[in-house]
This record gives C-alpha cells, sequence and structure tokens, in this order.
C-alpha cells in the first residue's frame, strides 16, 4: 500500500492507483472532461489538475494520468488549482462554447464569460471517441492525424471506414456535440437528433444501418408506440 496526504488527511491507496482514483474513493471530487470511467486515461484537457508536493516547489499535475506516489502531498482544490481549472475552462468556452457538457461545467465553477477568441470548433480532441471506439467497440475506425493545430479527428487516409459497426459510441460520449442522448429523461429524449450529425466515419445516407448505442434505443422504443 502507498501512504501519502490528500487534503491534509493520512490516507492509503493500492500501487498503481491514479490521484484521481484515489480522491473519488475518499470523497473529493474532481472535474474531468476526457476522462470516462471503463476507457483508458488520456491526460488531454487538463481540467482534473490538483497541487502536488510542498511550497515553494508545487506543481500541477493532471489527476487522471498521474499515479499516487509514496509520501506525496496532493491538494485537489487550492487556490492554484482553482486559478488554474478555471482558465482550462474558459479557453475550452472559447473553443466550443455550445457544448452543454461545457457549459455545465463552467457554470458549476462560476465562469459567467471568457477572454479569448471565440470559436465554434466541433471538436475539442479530448480523444472519448477514439478510445470509445478502440476500447469499447473495438473497431479503431477512428484516430487522429497531425500536430499542433493541424491535429484533426478521422479515419485512416479520410476514406470512409470499413471497420466501423455504426454503433453510435463516439457520437454519444463527444462533449463537443449539442445533440446529447437524454434517455435516462425520455421526456426530453432528442432521439434521432444524433442521426443529424456526421460522425467521422459514417456518411449520414448510411443512418438507416445504425445501430444505437443505447439499449433500448429511445428512437426506437418511441417509434413502436
Ligand atoms: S460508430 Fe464507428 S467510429 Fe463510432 S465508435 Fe462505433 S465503430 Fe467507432
Ligand atoms: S469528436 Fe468529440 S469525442 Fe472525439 S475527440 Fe473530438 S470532441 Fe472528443
Ligand atoms: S437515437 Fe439513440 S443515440 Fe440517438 S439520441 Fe436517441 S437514444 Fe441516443
Ligand atoms: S480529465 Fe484528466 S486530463 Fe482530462
Amino acid at each position: 500500500m502507498i501512504n501519502f496526504s490528500l487534503n491534509g488527511l493520512n490516507a492509503q491507496v493500492e500501487k498503481g492507483t491514479t490521484i484521481l482514483e484515489a480522491a473519488k474513493f475518499y470523497g473529493f471530487p474532481i472535474p474531468t472532461l476526457c476522462f470516462m470511467e471503463g476507457l483508458s486515461p488520456y491526460g488531454a484537457c487538463r481540467l482534473c489538475v490538483v497541487e502536488i508536493g510542498e511550497e515553494p516547489r508545487t506543481k500541477l499535475v493532471s489527476s487522471c494520468t498521474y499515479p499516487v506516489e509514496e509520501g506525496m502531498k496532493v491538494r485537489t482544490a487550492s487556490t492554484r488549482v482553482i486559478r488554474a481549472r478555471k482558465m482550462v475552462l474558459e479557453l475550452l468556452l472559447a473553443s466550443c462554447p455550445q457544448s452543454k457538457v461545457i457549459q455545465d461545467l463552467a457554470s458549476a465553477h462560476h465562469i459567467m464569460q471568457q477572454r479569448f477568441k471565440q470559436e465554434h470548433e466541433d471538436c475539442i480532441l479530448c480523444g472519448l471517441c477514439v478510445r470509445m471506439c478502440k476500447e469499447q467497440m473495438m473497431a479503431k475506425a477512428i484516430g487522429f492525424s497531425g500536430r499542433g493545430e493541424k491535429r484533426k479527428l478521422g479515419t485512416p487516409f479520410n476514406i470512409k471506414s470499413e471497420v466501423c459497426r455504426l454503433c453510435g459510441g463516439c457520437i454519444y460520449v463527444c462533449p463537443a456535440c449539442q445533440l446529447r442522448c437524454t434517455y435516462t429523461d425520455p421526456e426530453k429524449a432528442i432521439c434521432g437528433g444524433c442521426a443529424n450529425l456526421s460522425p467521422p466515419c459514417v456518411e449520414k445516407e448510411k443512418f438507416d444501418d445504425m445501430m444505437c448505442y443505447m439499449e433500448p434505443c429511445v428512437a426506437c422504443e418511441i417509434k413502436k408506440e
């Protein structure tokens, strides 16, 4: 077992536990965006930053990818952490203001406006769809290409994927999508809404064959009524 300090509390976790997992276990909330249980951590958004080390040599790390170390001192909500998280959220809001997920996160952090140039990106490069496709759907139909500003999501050689299973999983996890599935609240379900979006590897007209990721799919259930 590894002993460490979490917000001043003496804590103990198994070797290999990430700071995020440990904080969750001990009841300290840390916001995340590119992390999803069931998918491998990716460390792309930096929203989950925490402060580690002792003054004056502390540093910010992504808690979803950083493993707990013996004797480590972790602060999940220090002034520096909150400032960094707010900055990340402002940048995310600037790049993708239409995202309900980002709006909700910003609101929870009392951010009402952002100071950067407004864009309307349809992808924030969080990698959730790529991991969903590879790790849960076993398809590997999509991935990233390019570096820096040229980094983008797509299929190999930008041609329609032959291995895509039309499952809709990538759409379901995408935080940049405005039309979130509201399966848990059928009254407000935007069923069929996802069919108006072009996922990276599926052409619109092929949506007729689409198998909904949800089981049962609300769209199909409503059609039956
Ligand atoms: S719809 Fe295609 S690209 Fe999206 S998760 Fe399923 S297999 Fe992957
Ligand atoms: S398409 Fe959506 S899920 Fe995929 S990387 Fe971009 S923002 Fe993330
Ligand atoms: S059709 Fe399926 S994936 Fe699309 S919003 Fe409805 S339940 Fe979700
Ligand atoms: S949730 Fe940890 S970097 Fe995105």
